[in-house]
């Protein structure tokens, strides 16, 4: 998809991730932000971060991630809400972005770490003492075949996942899970920008592909991983 449909797509979406507004709040009280450094590894176009620092006096925050697109989204919010001299969205490989920090946010990115063994070890040496915000998918109920072979390998049960965390020498100070409600805003609000283009598009020769994808991923949702596929989010300590 060209340039135009791809900053389109996810227009609707507040973030990339299942988390209601109060949702979001909790997690940041829980994160117990002060003054100093909070690295976001994986941001997106960074709206948590960004929130994060706006409700926190002293604090500075370094978004990372490699979606050109995702951080002009990203940047041109910073300029609006006042933040350039506090936030700084660099374009970069997470696995390889070396701290220190105080705090970190990971959501939604393990995978960029190859694992969420992986994730969960090198953000340790990114946060040597201080707290992670950590979101990543688990199977809530075994999968299906189709399930599987949609979200591919590497997911993990939410024990298995607490297992890993403690593995790589963290706390759980804080535990929740993305509730159906923010499953289906989030799966919405995800094909929303698209639905919308295609509403005055119908003959526009990229309408039958955007159709297609649009189908295919409700298709998949309600079929394949709906109630099948969890989200949690850990504050974690060290
Ligand atoms: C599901 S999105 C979550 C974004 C954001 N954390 C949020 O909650 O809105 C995952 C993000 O990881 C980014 N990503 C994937 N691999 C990466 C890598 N190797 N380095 C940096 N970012 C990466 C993607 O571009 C995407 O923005």
């Amino acid at each position: 998809m060209d340039d135009e449909l791809n900053a389109l797509r996810r227009a609707r979406m507040r973030w990339n991730t299942p988390l209601s507004e109060p949702h979001a709040d909790l997690l940041l009280d829980r994160m117990g932000l002060a003054e100093g450094h909070l690295a976001d590894l994986g941001c997106g176009w960074g709206e948590l971060l960004l929130r994060a620092v706006e409700r926190t006096p002293g604090l500075r925050g370094t978004g990372v991630d490699n979606d050109v697109t995702s951080l002009e989204r990203g940047r041109a919010a910073v300029e609006r809400r006042g933040l350039a001299s506090r936030v700084e969205l660099t374009e970069a490989d997470a696995a390889t972005w070396d701290g220190p920090a105080e705090r970190a946010f990971c959501v939604g990115a393990a995978h960029a770490f190859g694992s969420t063994k992986a994730a969960l070890d090198r953000l340790a040496r990114v946060v040597p003492s201080g707290r992670l915000l950590y979101g990543d998918g688990f199977w809530a109920v075994p999968p299906s075949d189709a399930a599987a072979e949609i979200l591919g390998p590497g997911l993990l049960t939410l024990p298995d996942l607490l297992d890993a965390v403690d593995d790589a020498g963290w706390r759980v100070l804080h535990l929740s899970t993305a509730d159906q409600l923010e499953w289906d805003d989030f799966e919405s609000t995800s094909r929303a920008g698209w639905e919308e283009w295609l509403a005055g598009h119908s003959a526009d020769p990229r309408a039958g592909e955007v159709r297609e994808w649009l189908d295919q991923r409700l298709r998949e949702y309600v079929r394949d991983y709906r109630g099948v596929l969890g989200f949690t989010y850990l504050v974690l300590g060290r």
